[in-house]
């Protein structure tokens, strides 16, 4: 098996990180790799910003987590508090992926080179889909300002990224849903 198919093979959601930030040389290329995505019309309608500041995100991980707790349906504040009462896993960077409207699968393929890259520089990481609940609340505008959101830009997706501090398993493939047409 080739690396990238064993990147492929390895990669998986991490849930728990030591907070070690990693090397500077490695977001970089972890970015290069969001970057060099395919898009459609070659439109790259995505900008990338890369957050390390520990405050910020664990600013936004506390209101993330104050919204879960408020909100009627109780089940997925639960869920966050079952895997350690954290938004963000206490991971030290968050990759935020701004995107423009109707650019969801443009999204998902930048998203998904970050995620690759990281793993394949020994790096954990987990795509994460609840970065989007602090920048809707009550201190979204604030939130989006220290995050660095442009006008016209809006939250696609975030990709936490750091040292895991537990080995996981990646899910088990269902090949029943591959079928070849012959
Ligand atoms: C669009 C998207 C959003 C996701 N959002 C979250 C999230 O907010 N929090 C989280 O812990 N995992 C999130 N995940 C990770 C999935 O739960 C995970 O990929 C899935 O359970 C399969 O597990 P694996 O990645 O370990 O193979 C997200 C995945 C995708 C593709």
């Amino acid at each position: 098996m080739n690396e990238t198919l064993q990147t492929i093979k390895k990669r998986f959601s991490c849930r728990a990180y030591d907070g070690r930030l990693p090397e500077k040389e490695k977001l970089e290329a972890i970015a290069l790799a969001g970057v060099q995505a395919p898009s459609a019309v070659n439109r790259q309608p995505w900008q990338i910003n890369v957050i390390t500041n520990k405050a910020l995100i664990e600013e936004m991980d506390a209101e993330g987590m104050r919204i879960l707790a408020e909100s009627e349906d109780k089940s997925t504040y639960q869920r966050f508090m079952d895997r350690g009462g954290t938004l963000f896993y206490n991971a030290p960077c968050m990759f935020l992926i701004l995107k423009k409207e109707g650019t969801d699968l443009d999204t998902g393929i930048v998203c998904q080179n970050i995620s690759l890259a990281a793993t394949s520089l020994g790096l954990d990481n987990v795509i994460c889909g609840m970065a989007r609940i602090p920048f809707n609340g009550p201190k979204g505008d604030e939130f989006k300002e220290k995050a660095g959101f442009s006008e016209g830009w809006e939250f696609g997706v975030a990709v936490l990224v750091g040292y895991g501090k537990m080995a996981n398993s990646p899910h088990t493939p269902d090949t029943s849903k591959i079928r070849f047409i012959d």
